[in-house]
């Protein structure tokens, strides 16, 4: 570790009271897939769903998170691996200040969400799975990156020669090529039905 000599300090508002004072817990709901897979499209629609009921919300999204916090890492192994853990911490201050946040990376291994599981604790990482086939990312290919990946413009370009591991148990799982509405629907009901956000 860099740093020696640091002690945690407690402080007298903790999570427990902010999660009183807005009515809801506070947990992350982190969604992960290949590019193009639909992750920010479902989060953003999530998190207006939930914004609307009163829920205490924030989005963190990969493309925005890498012009600024993440500005200085590429997608090297390592440096996903340093992507997604600067994303952890981020998001458990966000726990920690009573929100629920919301997360579209690509987080392609496994490891470094197991990791962000067991950094938020029991009942406060909610796995969502957007299962989108390659095929059907590449013809969308919003960005025009696939492309530029098959050309050999790009590299360690996830689903073409980077690896992807899907998770094996995630909380919610969803068929990206499926309309949003009924993802969404399927994600508020599991929300409320495993009883994770106030119905
Ligand atoms: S992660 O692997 O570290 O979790 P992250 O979600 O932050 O990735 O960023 C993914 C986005 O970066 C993609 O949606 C795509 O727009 C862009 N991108 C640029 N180069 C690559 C690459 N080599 N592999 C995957 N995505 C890339």
């Amino acid at each position: 570790m860099a740093q020696n000599n640091i002690v945690w300090h407690s402080h007298a508002l903790d999570r427990a009271q902010r999660e009183k004072a807005n009515g809801h817990p506070a947990l992350v709901i982190w969604f992960t897939g290949l590019s193009g897979s639909g992750k920010s499209t479902l989060a953003g629609a999530l998190e207006q769903a939930l914004f609307a009921q009163g829920i205490k919300t924030y989005l963190l999204d990969g493309d925005n998170v890498r012009h600024g916090l993440c500005s200085d890492l590429g997608f090297s192994d390592t440096d996903r691996q340093e992507n997604i853990r600067r994303v952890g911490e981020v998001a458990k201050l966000m726990v920690d200040a009573g929100l629920v946040v919301l997360t579209a990376f690509i987080s392609p291994h496994q490891t470094e969400r197991q990791k962000i599981r067991e950094l938020m604790g029991e009942g406060r990482f909610i796995e969502v799975y957007v299962d989108t086939p390659l095929e059907v990312c590449e013809a969308r290919d919003p960005k025009g990156l696939y492309k530029k990946a098959r050309a050999g413009e790009l590299h360690h370009f996830t689903g073409i020669d980077a690896a992807y591991e899907a998770p094996e148990q995630p909380e919610v799982y969803l068929d990206g090529s499926q309309p949003i509405e009924s993802s969404i629907e399927k994600l508020l009901f599991a929300l409320k039905n495993d009883a994770i956000l106030p119905t």
